[in-house]
Order: C-alpha cells, then structure tokens, then sequence
C-alpha cells in the first residue's frame, strides 16, 4: 500500500526536509538512494540551507544514485556526477568516497549491485517519470530487474532534452538501479510535482493493478512507502 500525501509544492519540500534532518539525526551513517532531474533540487537546496544552519551533518552520510547516463563524460554539465555535485556534494560536508553511482560501463555495471547488497539502502528517494518510469526503469522492465545498462524509452529522451541544446545530444542509454534494488531499500519516498505527472498519479492509483507497463506500481507492493503529490500533479485524482 502505498501512503499518499497531497500538499502544495512548499509544504511537500519543507516536510521531507525535515524528515532526512530527523532521519541523519537518528543515524548520522545511514544510506541515502538519491535521484537527480528537476524534481528533488528543491529538497537538496533545503538540505544545504540546513547543513549551513548547523542542522545536520553529512560527515558519516553514504550515498547512492540511482543512475547515470552512458556517453557522457562524468565532468560534463549534464552527468548526474555533476549534477550532485552542483546541487548537493559541493556544498556540504559529505566525504565523496561516500559517494556512489553505477557505472555506465557494461563491464563494471554489475559491482553496484554487489555494493548495494552490502550496504542496504534505508531511504531511497524517487522522482517519477511522465511515462511512469522509476530510475530509468522503463515500461516493460522486468521486476526482478538488478542495475544494467538500460536503452531509454523515446518520452523519456524527449523529456530530458530539456537539459541539452539539441535532442541528438541527449544521451539514449543509462546505467540505472533496477526494480528490485529499489524495492529492497527500507523505506521509499516519492516525490511527483507539477501538471505534468498529474495523468501518471491519476493512473497509478486509477486501481490496484500492479503491472510492468507502469514500473512505479510495484512499490504498491513495498510496506513502507509514501508519495508526495502536489496540487497539480493530483489534480485528476477523485480524492482531492
Ligand atoms: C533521476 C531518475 C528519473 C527521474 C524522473 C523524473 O535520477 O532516476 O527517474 O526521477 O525522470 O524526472 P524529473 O524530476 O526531472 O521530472
């Protein structure tokens, strides 16, 4: 079962915040899944403005990212590598040998998972993708699905050319966690903001139907998971 929140934007971010503060008190070496896109910048920059209020402390933190593209060099602007560093690593106290993300390369991809058996996850954070993707676990993936090379699905090469100056340069391939990696973490939040999730969260919970068509409905199947839904992103749900 899934536990839905709705709340306007704001409220979303400034109560998760508040939840990783608590959670890194209660374990300073705890294992945070983290995601990258436009959905969780507001989350780190909450983050950071805590690590500079003397909140919290991510000295001990270990990190890992759910994916990252292949083709692109790690120091190019558009990596997830740099991405966490903009948006995140750079501007707190985490040690980055703490830092991990999967290799987008074929030969090595598999030692993520070997990491990860090792070192559970105790948050995973999710954004959503429009088609209903999770990481880049794209419809049709498999359930048992462990961190591979995965081929990008045509929405979601579209949706990303919004970070690149031409769509022959958006990246068709990416190492990513699977589906069973993630439903292994301990604890899952998703967070789904704006009009353009709204018709994803109206079918995710249109039933109880988990289905590989939509990859984000196996974590009905997880026992502790939550989703934040803002106002537009629930805004074609009968609840509201
Ligand atoms: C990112 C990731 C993706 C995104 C999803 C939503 O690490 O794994 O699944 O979470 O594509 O992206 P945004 O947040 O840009 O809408």
């Amino acid at each position: 079962m899934i536990n839905l929140i709705i709340k306007n934007k704001e409220d979303i971010f400034n109560e998760v915040a508040n939840i990783y503060v608590n959670k890194v008190e209660e374990n300073d070496s705890i294992t945070l899944g983290l995601a990258t896109g436009s959905t969780p910048i507001p989350l780190y920059d909450k983050l950071v403005e805590k690590y500079e209020g003397g909140m919290i402390s991510f000295k001990n933190v270990k990190t890992f990212n759910l994916d990252e593209y292949c083709n692109l060099d790690i120091n190019d602007k558009n990596s997830y590598h740099s991405f966490m560093n903009k948006n995140l690593f750079s501007k707190i106290d985490i040690n980055t040998n703490n830092t991990h993300f999967p290799t987008a390369n074929s030969e090595h991809v598999d030692e993520y998972n070997e990491l990860l058996e090792k070192t559970p996850i105790d948050v995973q954070l999710l954004g959503l993708g429009s088609n209903g993707h999770i990481a880049f676990n794209e419809p049709g993936s498999d359930f048992k699905s462990v961190t591979r090379i995965v081929d990008l699905a045509q929405k979601t090469i579209d949706d990303n050319s919004r970070f690149f100056s031409s769509i022959d340069l958006v990246p068709t391939q990416a190492a990513s966690m699977g589906l069973s990696n993630i439903m292994d973490a301990k604890e899952i939040i998703l967070i789904a903001i704006g009009d353009a999730k709204a018709n994803i969260i109206k079918e995710i919970f249109a039933n109880d139907e988990v289905t590989e068509d939509i990859p984000a409905t196996i974590l009905k199947n997880h026992p502790n998971v939550t989703f934040y839904v803002d106002l537009d992103a629930a805004k074609l749900l009968d609840e509201k």
